[in-house]
């Protein structure tokens, strides 16, 4: 591989500098087409809601937009992101546990059209700003249905100490803000929210998710009268990172949900009208690529080290929950693999370890590394550890690379300082 959306990798490297997130415009295109086209029933209405924490910027939310999808927010910063992009805030989801009452007033401003609901302070909140203006929003509440699912293995459990949502058992505390928003005459309680992990490679931990939301709608609507005619199912389609994962493709694991959800509904006389997944990960994953440049290469009794010139300060995967990673050195790809790099970062931590034990052909000071599939939480979770700035980020397509968000300089670095 060569090239990224058509443009030579060394050239981009040069152009923009290093280190620098490269996203394939085509392939992020390609996904957005891929789930609207595939999450579809003829029965239910259905919506793909971009989970924008994976990667949020203008440029991303414009082509979400574009693809008529939804965007999940989760704080004022995302949804201010998505409101300067132009983004229709009535397609928005404002998640979150904790969301303060500025951002709820924010939310509220800026016309979101469903906030999903955490937990009862919070709905609290809501009904004190809301109550006696002339606002509107719909609500969905979170509910932790005690599956989880990581990987390649869901377990069903009677887990009640999440940090997210309420607990399907704790039904006073459902009974509750049920109550809450039924008294409301600016909140339009009509759905139920759950998401039960990340990078999940198991169809049946969402088969099993439908048949539990579906049949809580149904007892919510029995026992309570809240009329929940939506439920949003969350994200946590994986990506390909290493040879060893192997992700459900797009098409089948819609197949599988809709088929879920199309027979859950015929079971409770087809009381849900809406469903929605909200992708993040397998949106922008695979699209995203990290180009560094190698600095010195250092030998130790059992290490070769190849260090770059970012690190856990633009990808913090690694460090934070050992994710594994592919690597390449453009324009060596078809030569030989001669040695095992252990490919470090720069940052003053000793866990700044982007690859642990990688064979590559000989790496030289110079070479630029490419890490594969850096585009999601790659630069939404980048920090600014040992002062180092941000990296540019560019969209290339068909040849042709923009820059989407610039590298940051020194004085951008110290702009807010006093
Ligand atoms: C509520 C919610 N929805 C969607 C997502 C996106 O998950 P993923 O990027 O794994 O698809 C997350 C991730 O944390 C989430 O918390």
């Amino acid at each position: 591989m060569t090239e990224i959306g058509g443009m030579n990798i060394r050239e981009l490297a040069e152009t923009y500098g290093t280190p620098l997130v490269a996203y394939d415009e085509n392939m992020l295109r390609d996904k957005l087409e891929s789930f609207t086209k595939h999450f579809r029933s003829d029965t239910i209405r259905t919506d793909v809601v971009y989970a924008s924490k994976a990667f949020n910027c203008k440029a991303m939310i414009s082509l979400v937009s574009e693809y008529g999808c939804c965007l999940d927010v989760v704080s004022g910063g995302e949804l201010y992101t998505a409101w300067k992009a132009g983004f229709d805030c009535s397609k928005t989801f404002f998640h979150g546990n904790n969301k303060t009452p500025d951002e709820i007033r924010m939310a509220l401003d800026c016309g979101v059209g469903t906030i999903v609901i955490d937990n009862v302070m919070e709905a609290q909140e809501l009904i004190r700003q809301i109550e006696g203006t002339d606002r509107q929003i719909r609500v969905f509440l979170r509910v932790n249905p005690g599956i989880e699912a990581h990987t390649h293995q869901y377990i069903v459990t009677a887990h009640v100490d999440s940090k997210f949502g309420i607990s399907m058992l704790d039904w006073d505390e459902i009974a509750y803000v049920t109550d809450l928003f039924e008294g409301c005459d600016n909140t339009a309680f009509e759905g139920i929210h759950a998401h039960i992990g990340s990078q999940i490679f198991d169809k049946q931990a969402y088969s099993e998710l439908v048949k539990k939301m579906f049949a809580f709608a149904a007892k919510m609507k029995d026992e309570l009268g809240a009329d929940i005619t939506s439920v949003n199912l969350g994200g946590g389609f994986a990506a390909l990172y290493t040879s060893k994962d192997h992700p459900i493709p797009v098409d089948e694991v819609c197949d599988e949900i809709i088929s879920a959800c199309e027979e859950a509904n015929s079971s409770i006389h087809n009381q849900i009208r809406r469903v929605l997944i909200e992708p993040g990960r397998s949106i922008v994953a695979e699209a995203g690529y990290n180009l560094y440049k190698v600095g010195y290469i250092k030998k130790t009794p059992n290490k070769l080290y190849a260090f770059v010139d970012g690190g856990m300060s633009d990808n913090i995967r690694p460090a934070l929950y050992q994710a594994e990673y592919d690597a390449f050195i453009a324009g060596k790809e078809d030569e030989e693999k001669t040695a095992t790099y252990t490919i470090a970062g720069k940052c003053c931590e000793s866990g700044d370890i982007l690859i642990q034990s990688i064979a590559l052909p000989q790496v030289n000071t110079g070479d630029i590394l490419v890490m594969k599939t850096t585009g999601a939480y790659g630069y939404s979770m980048a920090s600014h550890y040992n002062k180092l700035a941000l990296p540019a980020v560019v969209f290339v397509k068909d040849g042709q690379a923009r820059e989407v968000i610039e590298r940051e300089s020194y004085e951008h670095l110290i702009s807010l300082e006093k």
